[in-house]
């Protein structure tokens, strides 16, 4: 099957192919033809460049083609870092915290992750993905070609095991890209509460082993700040994992300087996640890693806590890349749109770079920058194309307005 776009006012996010990642300098440029055409075949970029080279636009009935009417073509998103698939939501809590309650205050009083333990124990299976389904193509219609997706509101073997085959089946029945994280230790299950070390035994002996032998995981993942989980702890979950080939991402310094930067990076996590906080001692570990340092800024909005500085870190020569952290306590949105614009307007990066944070940074810190987060022939055809728009600063800038026209996904419109 071949198809192809044309009248593409601008194809956005162009990349050499063999480019995993961009950092510093790297990523204050985004590639671009104007009047432009693509052409797929098979679900997969094989040609593009500027329309007067293209002699191709015809009617041949065997090929597919698709105006894009003057409209950006971009990259579709990829977001390395959610939670969705969870059970209910957690309103009553959006309450405690406008009447001034910390999410660690929240947490404390055994609500938060707890609350969503015990909602998902009451959940089948069957309704755990329906409600997880209606959260994934809500992001695909927004964008999101690319998702990772974490384990953690189980806290039990068995319902760590029941989410992490519902994101299986997600995974095998949804037409976006699905990574799996297997986030045991992502708070004290209630029935180990004031045994800490006896669940985090739970976690390297028990459930690592069956997500391991049922091959449900991806990556492994540590909520390590303070209040969750030590370095050391973390670092037992990791070296575990390790045994199993597990590669880690980790979730570090949103409540305090935890750590976890550090610890990550000694077990070569793909990323780690949050950086609200942090220091220079964390800019130096990162230098010369092969970890994406990622930020969440949907949950420092929705939280009222500090943004990461990802600015500091580019001009460190460091790359970034910004997440949804879609769940239902800290960021209720998987919107990555709102993300990019976040990204411009709270840690006043360019569009630019907000941009290259949202696709092949994002691809990176979650293992697909090889066939995702780029307009590059041989990589996969996920694509967004927005109504004609001004320019690539219009779209974090009128962050609201519905520009996305089509989202094409494996080379079909979703
Ligand atoms: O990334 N920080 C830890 N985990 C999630 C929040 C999970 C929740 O509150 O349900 C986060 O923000
Ligand atoms: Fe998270």
């Amino acid at each position: 099957m071949k198809t192809i776009i044309y009248n593409i006012g601008t194809l956005a996010g162009i990349l050499p192919e063999g480019v995993l990642k961009l950092e510093g300098e790297a990523m204050n440029h985004v590639e671009c033809i104007e009047n432009a055409y693509l052409v797929i075949e098979d679900g997969i970029i094989t040609d593009f460049g500027p329309c007067t080279e293209c002699n191709a636009i015809g009617n041949n009935p065997e090929i597919e083609y698709i105006d894009a009417e003057g409209g950006f073509v971009m990259p579709t998103f990829c977001d390395s870092h959610t939670h969705i698939v969870y059970a209910g939501c957690r309103d009553g809590e959006f309450r405690d915290k406008i009447a001034g309650l910390s999410y660690e205050e929240i947490a404390a009083r055994g609500g938060g992750i707890l609350n969503s333990a015990d909602l998902l124990h009451e959940t089948s299976e069957d309704e755990l993905y329906r409600q997880a389904m209606e959260r994934v193509n809500e992001i695909m219609a927004m964008g999101t070609g690319a998702v990772e997706i974490k384990s953690g509101y189980g806290l039990t073997v068995e319902d760590e095991l029941k989410m992490l085959r519902v994101i299986r089946r997600i995974k095998e029945t949804a037409p976006l890209t699905v990574k799996a994280n297997f986030l045991g230790a992502h708070a004290v299950g209630r029935a180990y509460r004031g045994r800490q070390s006896e669940y985090v035994d739970l976690v390297c002996e028990e459930m690592l082993p069956k997500v391991a032998e049922e091959g449900l995981a991806d990556f492994v993942d540590v909520f390590c700040d303070t209040g969750f989980f030590t370095v050391d702890e973390t670092a037992k979950i990791l070296e575990k994992a390790a045994n199993y080939g597990i590669r880690p991402k980790i979730h570090a310094n949103e409540l305090e300087v935890s750590g976890g930067v550090q610890v990550g990076v000694r077990y070569n996590a793909l990323s780690v996640d949050h950086l609200e906080k942090t220091t220079e001692a964390e800019i130096e570990v990162l230098r010369g890693s092969e970890t994406m340092p990622t930020m969440l800024p949907g949950c420092s909005f929705f939280l009222g806590i500090p943004f990461g500085n990802a600015k500091g870190y580019i001009e460190a020569g460091l790359p970034v890349a910004l997440a949804s952290d879609y769940n239902p306590g800290s960021s209720p949105s998987g919107n990555m749109r709102f993300v990019m614009a976040l990204g411009c307007i709270r840690m006043r990066l360019t569009p630019e770079q907000s941009f290259n944070a949202c696709t092949i940074n994002t691809a990176y810190a979650m293992g697909v920058s090889d066939r995702l987060g780029s307009i590059t022939v041989g990589k996969k055809a996920n694509l967004i194309i927005t109504k004609p728009v001004p320019s690539l600063a219009f779209i974090p800038y009128s962050h609201q307005t519905p520009i996305i026209e089509q989202v094409i996904l494996n080379g079909n419109r979703i």
